[in-house]
């Protein structure tokens, strides 16, 4: 059985994968992805509030960008390790393969701890923390800045009405206007 203090194991674990990790795909992105999936999950009665915080503190835990490991083996070693039967594992796994962009485009998740995960996700590719990590994986890979900027326009603006809840949705409003207000300043520098 999965245990409150797995939630703790998983924050240390998650610190030691991601080491030297710069690019914004790293432990801090997972751990604010985590308090902002707990913030949408008080609004959502029927989830299990566990079940959300492993999810989204190891949604990232076999990144094919990162890491290459099939069938979710980090994230199924770790929670196997620490308490987890096969049937919480495989319930895990699966909220974090339907956060995945490139495994599942647009599809939405079944499950509300899924979704609640996804939304969060999102909320950490929006507003400032967004334009940040945006730029931080762009200079990583010998992206410009123009083409970063592409990326606000290709996925960052969609993301608002993408959100699956409606708390997600509304703290995805004032991300999003920053997102606006940032992109009319650049736009403006641009022409000067
Ligand atoms: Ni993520």
């Amino acid at each position: 059985m999965i245990q409150e203090k797995t939630v703790q194991e998983a924050v240390s674990y998650i610190r030691s994968l991601f080491q030297g990790n710069s690019d914004g795909h790293d432990a801090d992105h997972s751990i604010r992805v985590c308090s902002l999936a707990m913030k949408i999950a008080e609004t959502v009665p029927a989830c299990d509030k566990t079940t959300v915080a492993l999810g989204a503190l190891l949604h990232d835990a076999d990144d094919p960008k990162l890491f290459r490991t099939e069938n979710n083996a980090n994230a199924r070693t770790f929670l196997k390790e620490h308490g987890a039967d096969d049937a919480e594992a495989e319930r895990i796994c699966r909220i974090i393969n339907s956060v995945s962009f490139s495994k599942n485009r647009d599809k939405v998740p079944e499950t509300p701890e899924a979704m609640i995960v996804q939304d969060a996700d999102r909320l950490d590719a929006i507003g400032a923390v967004g334009i940040a990590r945006t730029f931080a994986y762009g200079g990583k890979h010998g992206r410009s800045l123009d083409s970063s900027i592409d990326h606000f326009y290709e996925k960052l603006l969609r993301l608002k009405d993408l959100m699956n809840t409606k708390e997600g949705r509304r703290m995805a409003e004032s991300r999003h206007a920053f997102l606006e207000s940032f992109l009319l300043e650049w736009n403006a520098e641009m022409k000067q």
